[in-house]
């Protein structure tokens, strides 16, 4: 072959050679785009089922949680059921023990009373040791009645169920002062009677606990207590001008040694009502409880009250 005929050849060979190159590149580079494309593709599936997967991990947490508020709700609901059933038992049966110390044991005393002093006259003509004696047994079993009565008072006064809430405050506070020397201003309006017995008996159980606490605690030289009208329930407040204490620390102490305050916020949920308690330097403390007259209170009722 001559030198010309192997520059055709090259020339032929690189023709040949250039003629498929373009198509050969187009075809490498949709292969190319389409396995980038496939790749995308097998991403985006990869991504759109982790997806779901979150999702349906999502739906069954959501799920379980709703299943969990539920319990929680319910057993909370059985918890206050439960506490109801128990201080309701309790208040019924320290009715009863109050009724039982008054009737039976006060009137066994008081008949012993009597017959000591037809006693007392009768020996008095003859024997003098012997009066000494009864009168001295007599002055102890005052005291005994004194005693037994104050008791029965303070487990169920029998004012409450007699004549009512506004009369049973007041012969507490009567006598609380009479104990403490610690004065109370008192106000109240007559409608309160209308509320049913377990109302009127949380109200008063209330005032018990907050003027205890004002002796126990406080060193306050004033109480104050109110019952007002406020929307369609009534709003009861136990004031002292004594020191104050840490009300949230008080509230959330882990362990339930005290048991006055939550006592209390339970008896006024229990009855539909909201509780709450502010004390602060210099202000003293204020127990607050507004319980609806009939039927849980409306959330604008409760305006004001924390
Ligand atoms: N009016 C008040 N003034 C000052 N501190 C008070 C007053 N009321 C309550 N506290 C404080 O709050 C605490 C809790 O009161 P709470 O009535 O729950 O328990 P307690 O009176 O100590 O015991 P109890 O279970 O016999 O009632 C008290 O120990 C006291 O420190
Ligand atoms: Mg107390």
């Amino acid at each position: 072959m001559g030198s010309d005929g192997k520059v055709v050849r090259i020339a032929r060979v690189s023709r040949v050679a250039q003629v498929p190159a373009a198509p050969a590149r187009r075809k490498a580079g949709v292969r190319d785009r389409s396995a980038a494309l496939a790749a995308a593709i097998r991403r985006a599936k990869q991504e759109t089922a982790r997806r779901m997967a979150v999702e349906r991990a999502l739906e069954k947490s959501e799920r379980h949680y709703q299943l969990l508020l539920k319990e929680s709700i319910h057993m909370q609901q059985h918890l206050r059921h439960l506490s109801h059933r128990l201080l309701t038992a309790q208040e019924e049966e320290r009715k009863q023990i109050s009724r039982e110390l008054h009737d039976e044991i006060g009137q066994t005393l008081t008949g012993v009373t009597v017959k000591l002093a037809t006693l007392k006259k009768e020996a008095a003509a003859n024997v003098r040791g012997l009066e000494k004696k009864i009168a001295s047994t007599q002055r102890l079993l005052e005291r005994s009645m004194k005693i037994v009565h104050q008791f029965a008072r303070d487990l169920r006064p029998p004012l409450l169920d007699d004549l009512g809430l506004i009369a049973a405050l007041h012969a507490f506070m009567k006598q609380f002062t009479r104990r403490t020397h610690i004065p109370i201003g008192f106000t109240a309006f007559a409608a309160v009677e209308q509320m049913d017995s377990d109302k009127r008996t949380v109200l008063y159980r209330v005032v018990q606990e907050a003027l205890t606490n004002v002796a126990k605690h406080a060193r306050a030289s004033r109480a104050s207590v109110s019952i007002h009208k406020a929307g369609r329930g009534v709003l009861m407040e136990v004031h002292d001008n004594g020191r104050s204490f840490h009300v949230e620390r008080v509230l959330s102490a882990k362990k339930f040694t005290r048991l006055g305050l939550l006592g209390m916020r339970e008896r006024i949920e229990m009855v539909g009502g909201v509780f709450a308690i502010e004390s602060s330097p210099g202000k003293g403390t204020t127990v607050r409880a507004q319980i609806p007259m009939n039927g849980p209170p409306r959330a604008r009722e409760l305006r004001g009250v924390k």
